[in-house]
């Protein structure tokens, strides 16, 4: 079992990272064997929109992509691991860009011809195994959990709408709000629920395979 992190937090001491660290150990916790992709660290360049991933060889698990950086391998490992936990903190009402640049390189994932432009596609051969694989999601903002609905959906709805393209489960979300002049005891709290969020998600998707 190999889960992967990817976090979209550009400070890597920041709360977010902490919660995600924590979740992945939760995973780990559970046997899975775990990656933080820590995208600031990563030369993932922006989409530039020329389509050739999904217009020429679209029968590859990965489209090929003209731009040379870590994007192609970190998406090699991302179809051969079985979860993930995207954590990013609400910047304008939305995940980071960093997150959304990594999530806009996974075009070359869910793509298909050009017949499908106009559908919803569904994902390559191989992406996922009818929903087996599952993903949990950290949002870290500073409005109160109160406000979960106004700053969590928007960053929920992004990560999602990419996943259910893959064929892959949503199965927790973790909101942690008012971040900023947080106690250590709440905090602590929170990571006690990431930790959870990573043993949860490791457990379910056991269970959906052993169906
Ligand atoms: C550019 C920017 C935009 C932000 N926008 C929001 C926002 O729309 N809503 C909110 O609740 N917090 C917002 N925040 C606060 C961040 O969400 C908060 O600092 C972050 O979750 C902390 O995570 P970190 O410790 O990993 O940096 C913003 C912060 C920055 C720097």
């Amino acid at each position: 079992m190999r889960i992967l992190g990817f976090l979209g937090s550009p400070r890597l001491n920041g709360k977010c990272n902490k919660l995600l660290k924590r979740a992945l150990e939760g995973a780990a916790s559970k046997g899975a064997e775990v990656k933080n992709y820590e995208l600031i660290k990563c030369n993932i360049k922006y989409c530039m929109g020329c389509g050739n991933c999904f217009l020429k060889n679209p029968e590859l698990t990965i489209g090929k992509c003209p731009l040379k950086d870590d994007a192609a391998a970190i998406l090699e490992d991302y179809i051969n691991s079985d979860g993930y936990l995207f954590a990013s903190p609400c910047y304008d009402v939305f995940v980071t860009a960093l997150m959304k640049t990594f999530l806009e390189r996974k075009i070359a994932l869910t793509y298909k011809s050009m017949e499908e432009l106009a559908k919803i596609p569904a994902a390559r051969p191989g992406v996922a195994a009818n929903f087996l694989k599952k993903a949990s999601f950290i949002v870290t903002a500073n409005c109160a959990d109160e406000l979960e609905e106004v700053m969590g959906d928007p960053c929920y709805e992004a990560l999602e709408a990419h996943l259910l393209f893959e064929e892959i489960d949503t199965l927790d979300k973790l909101y942690v709000g008012g971040v900023e002049g947080m106690s250590d005891e709440v905090f602590n709290a929170k990571l006690d629920k990431a930790f959870e969020l990573g043993v949860h998600l490791v457990e379910t998707i056991e269970a959906a395979r052993n169906e």
